[in-house]
């Protein structure tokens, strides 16, 4: 990766979709969610100090809700979209384990690979943000404000991780990643806005409901650490 690109990705605020379990969709942000996009800025700040950052949207409600107080430069990006779960768009995990259970099962064998009934894969995700990576490499101070199975994949990029892993990784709500290129891998720095979100975190065979997170930190800073590249 670039020696010069700082890339600060954040899942958007918690939304409407996300208080009921339902996936996809083009939901508003929650009020705890519109109350974290309100922090943004002063947590933002507290990271980044006066760098002039340009801040990359999806082109989906929540994520222009989440970034709308932030002083910079804006850009959306159809790429930045959520992974589009075709015909469970709107649907929970438990609606889906029930509608369509041959598909729930075989999404969770093998998550990467699988692609929703007239939607996406992961690894359809990978190709559609080849041009987005590409931008990255050579940018600096961005910060991308996206959705849960994007991020998942722009971490894998960034952190030389497993991309068939990256579909299972946490990705918390309310929750700042930092990632800073250094001589011998990539930093990363995690900050926590002090408002609670629901876990939208779903392990292998279970139906999931979102309910509180009880990851939300008292400090804003919970981790730093440097992964090889
Ligand atoms: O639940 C939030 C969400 O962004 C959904 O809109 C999306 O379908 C899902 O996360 C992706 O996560 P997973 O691949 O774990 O279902």
């Amino acid at each position: 990766m670039s020696s010069q690109c700082t890339d600060k990705s954040r899942k958007h605020g918690e939304s409407l979709y996300n208080l009921s379990g339902q996936i996809g969709g083009d939901a508003d942000l929650s009020p705890r969610g519109q109350q974290y996009a309100k922090l943004l800025p002063d947590l933002v700040a507290g990271s980044a100090g006066d760098l002039p950052l340009t801040v990359w949207t999806s082109t989906l409600k929540r994520t222009a809700q989440t970034a709308r107080y932030l002083p910079y430069e804006k850009l959306s990006w159809k790429a930045l979209d959520e992974l589009d779960s075709g015909v469970c768009d709107g649907l929970t995990y438990a609606d889906i384990e029930q509608q369509y259970p041959q598909d729930f099962k075989a999404r969770d064998e093998d998550k990467y690979n699988y692609r929703y009934l007239g939607g996406e894969s992961y690894r359809d995700v990978v190709i559609r943000l080849e041009p987005i990576i590409m931008e990255l490499e050579r940018s600096e101070n961005i910060l991308i404000v996206t959705h849960q199975a994007v991020l998942r994949c722009i971490y894998a990029y960034f952190m030389g991780s497993d991309q068939k892993q990256s579909p299972w990784m946490e990705v918390p709500l309310h929750c700042l990643i930092k990632l800073t290129p250094r001589a011998y891998g990539t930093q990363e720095e995690r900050m926590f806005a002090d408002v609670p979100a629901v876990s939208t975190w779903r392990e292998k065979g279970s139906k999931a409901v979102h309910a509180d997170s009880n990851s939300v930190q008292p400090s804003p800073m919970i981790s730093a650490e440097v992964k090889p590249a």
